[in-house]
C-alpha cells in the first residue's frame, strides 16, 4: 500500500520535474523580482503533495503561468532529484554511496556539510581523509553537481550543502526502490569539520555489539532504529581491502574478493544478495549467516537485535517504515554546540568570511 503510493507519487514527481523546468525558464522574471530566498529552519513539506498541486496547476491552466507560484522548496528538490536520478542511471552504486554520505554526515557532530570540506595541504586536515571515509566515501560530484543545478534553476535560492546531502541521500533510497519520507530543510553548513570525530564517533566494521549500541546512543538512536539503519547495507559494497581483514568480516561469508593478494586493491564486495535493490534482503542474508561485515553479523548474536532482524526480514513495509524514520531523525542531528554556521556556496570549501553570514 504505502510501497504501492510512492511509486504513484514518483512518477508524478517526474512529470511535474519535466514541467518545473519549463515553467522556470517561461518565469524567470518573475522568479528574478522574488528576491533571496532563504529556506527556513524546519519547513515542512510534503514534496509529493507539492509535485502533485503543480501537476494539477498545469493541468488546469495550460499557459501553466501559475507554475511561477512552485515554491522554491519544490524548486530544490526537483533540482536535486533530477541530478540524483541521472546519476544513478549512470552507476547504480551511486545511490548507495550518497546514502552512506549523508549518514557519515549526520553522524560526525551532526548534519553540517562537513564531511564535504577538502582538506587543504598544511593548513586543514578535515574528514574526507579520516580512517573510516578515506578512499570510501564516494559522491562528491554529484553533490556538487546538485549545488549547481539548485543555483541555476532556482534562482536566489540559498540552500546548504548539508539539506542536499539530506535530499540526495532520500532520493537514491526511492530510486532504489525504497519508501520515500520528507525532508525538512534548513540545515546549516559547518565553517569546520571534524577529523579525530570521524574516527571515534563513526561505528567501524570490527564493533561489536555493544559497542555499536554505544555510538548508536551516543546519537540517541534505540537499538531498534539502529537495527533498522544499518539495514542501508541492503545496497552498495564494500572494498576487497576492507574485508580481507579477518576482524572486519564475518568468518563464515562467502566473499567474491580474491584476498590471496592485498595490493592496492580497488575490487569490491557487494553487502547483500541484492546490492542494487534497497529490500529486505540484507536481513535474509543475516539470518542464512551470509552478513558480510563483523558488525552486520552480530546482531543475529544477541536476542533482542536477533528478534529485530527477523522482523524486517520478514516484513518489507514494517522495515522500510522504521528506515525511513530513523532517516529523517539521523537526518536532524544537530551540529555540535558554539561551530561557525553559514551556507555554504561551494560545497566542498568554506565560504570567503564576506559571505560568512549569508
Ligand atoms: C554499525 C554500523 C555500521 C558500520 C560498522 C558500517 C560500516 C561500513 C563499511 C565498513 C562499509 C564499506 C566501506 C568500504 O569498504 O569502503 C560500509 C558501506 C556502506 N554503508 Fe555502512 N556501516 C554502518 C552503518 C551504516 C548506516 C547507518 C548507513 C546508512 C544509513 C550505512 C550505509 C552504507 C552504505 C550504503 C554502504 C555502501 C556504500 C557504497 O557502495 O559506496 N552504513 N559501511
Ligand atoms: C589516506 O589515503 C592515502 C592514499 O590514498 C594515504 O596516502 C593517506 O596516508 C591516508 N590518510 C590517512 C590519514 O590515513
Ligand atoms: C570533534 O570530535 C571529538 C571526538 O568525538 C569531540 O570530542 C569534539 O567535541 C568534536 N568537536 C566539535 C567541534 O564538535
Ligand atoms: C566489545 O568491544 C570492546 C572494545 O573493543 C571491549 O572493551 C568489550 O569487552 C567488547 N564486548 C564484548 C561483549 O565483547
Ligand atoms: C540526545 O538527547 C539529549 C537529551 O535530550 C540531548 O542533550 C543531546 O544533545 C542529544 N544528542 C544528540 C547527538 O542529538
Ligand atoms: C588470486 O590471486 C592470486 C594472485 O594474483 C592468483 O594466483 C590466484 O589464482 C587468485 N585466486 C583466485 C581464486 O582467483
Ligand atoms: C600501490 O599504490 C601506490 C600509490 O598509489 C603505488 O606507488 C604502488 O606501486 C602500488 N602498488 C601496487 C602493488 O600496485
Ligand atoms: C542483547 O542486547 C541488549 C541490548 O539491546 C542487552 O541488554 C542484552 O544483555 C543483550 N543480550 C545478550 C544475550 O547479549
Ligand atoms: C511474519 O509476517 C506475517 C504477516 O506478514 C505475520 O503473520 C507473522 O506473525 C510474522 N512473523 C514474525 C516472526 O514476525
Amino acid at each position: 500500500m504505502a510501497f504501492g503510493a510512492s511509486h504513484l507519487s514518483l512518477a508524478l514527481s517526474l512529470v511535474a520535474l519535466a514541467l518545473a523546468g519549463v515553467a522556470i525558464y517561461r518565469n524567470t522574471y518573475e522568479a528574478m523580482n522574488m528576491g533571496l530566498q532563504k529556506l527556513s529552519p524546519n519547513f515542512d513539506l510534503s514534496e509529493s503533495s507539492v509535485s502533485i498541486l503543480t501537476l494539477n496547476n498545469n493541468v488546469d491552466q495550460q499557459n501553466s503561468h501559475k507554475l511561477s507560484q512552485q515554491s522554491p522548496e519544490s524548486c530544490v528538490f526537483s533540482a536535486v532529484r533530477g541530478v540524483v536520478d541521472s546519476a544513478i542511471d549512470t552507476e547504480r552504486r551511486m545511490g548507495a554511496s550518497l546514502i552512506r554520505l549523508h549518514f557519515h554526515d549526520c553522524f560526525v557532530d551532526g548534519c553540517d556539510g562537513g564531511i564535504l570540506l577538502d582538506d587543504i595541504a598544511g593548513s586543514f586536515q578535515g574528514e574526507q581523509t579520516s580512517i573510516p571515509n578515506n578512499n570510501s566515501v564516494r559522491g562528491f560530484a554529484v553533490i556538487a553537481q546538485a549545488k549547481q543545478s539548485v543555483k541555476d534553476t532556482c534562482p536566489n535560492t540559498s540552500v546548504s550543502c548539508a539539506d542536499i546531502l539530506a535530499i540526495a541521500a532520500r532520493d537514491s533510497v526511492v530510486k532504489l526502490g525504497g519508501q520515500t519520507y520528507d525532508i525538512a530543510l534548513g540545515r546549516r553548513d559547518a565553517r569546520t569539520a571534524n577529523f579525530t570525530g570521524a574516527l571515534t564517533q563513526l561505528p567501524a566494521p570490527f564493533d561489536n555489539l555493544t559497542v555499536q549500541i554505544t555510538k548508536f546512543s551516543d546519537k540517541n538512536f534505540t537499538v531498534r532504529e539502529m537495527v533498522a539503519l544499518v539495514g542501508a547495507h541492503t545496497v552498495g559494497f564494500t572494498r576487497c581491502v576492507t574485508v580481507c581483514v579477518s576482524t572486519n568480516v564475518n568468518p563464515a561469508a562467502r566473499l567474491s574478493c580474491n584476498c590471496s593478494v592485498t595490493q592496492n586493491n580497488t575490487n569490491l564486495q557487494q553487502l547483500d544478495t541484492t546490492p542494487t535493490v534497497f529490500d529486505k534482503v540484507y536481513y535474509e542474508d543475516l539470518n542464512r549467516n551470509q552478513g558480510i561485515l563483523f558488525s552486520d553479523q552480530v546482531l543475529t548474536g544477541n536476542t533482542t537485535t536477533a528478534a529485530i532482524v527477523t522482523t524486517y526480514s520478514n516484513d518489507s513495509n514494517v522495515f522500510f517504515g522504521d528506515f525511513a524514520a530513523a532517516m529523517i531523525k539521523m537526518g536532524n542531528l544537530p551540529p555540535s554546540q558554539g561551530v561557525q554556521l553559514e551556507i555554504r556556496d561551494v560545497c566542498s570549501r568554506v565560504n570567503p568570511s564576506s559571505l560568512a553570514s549569508m
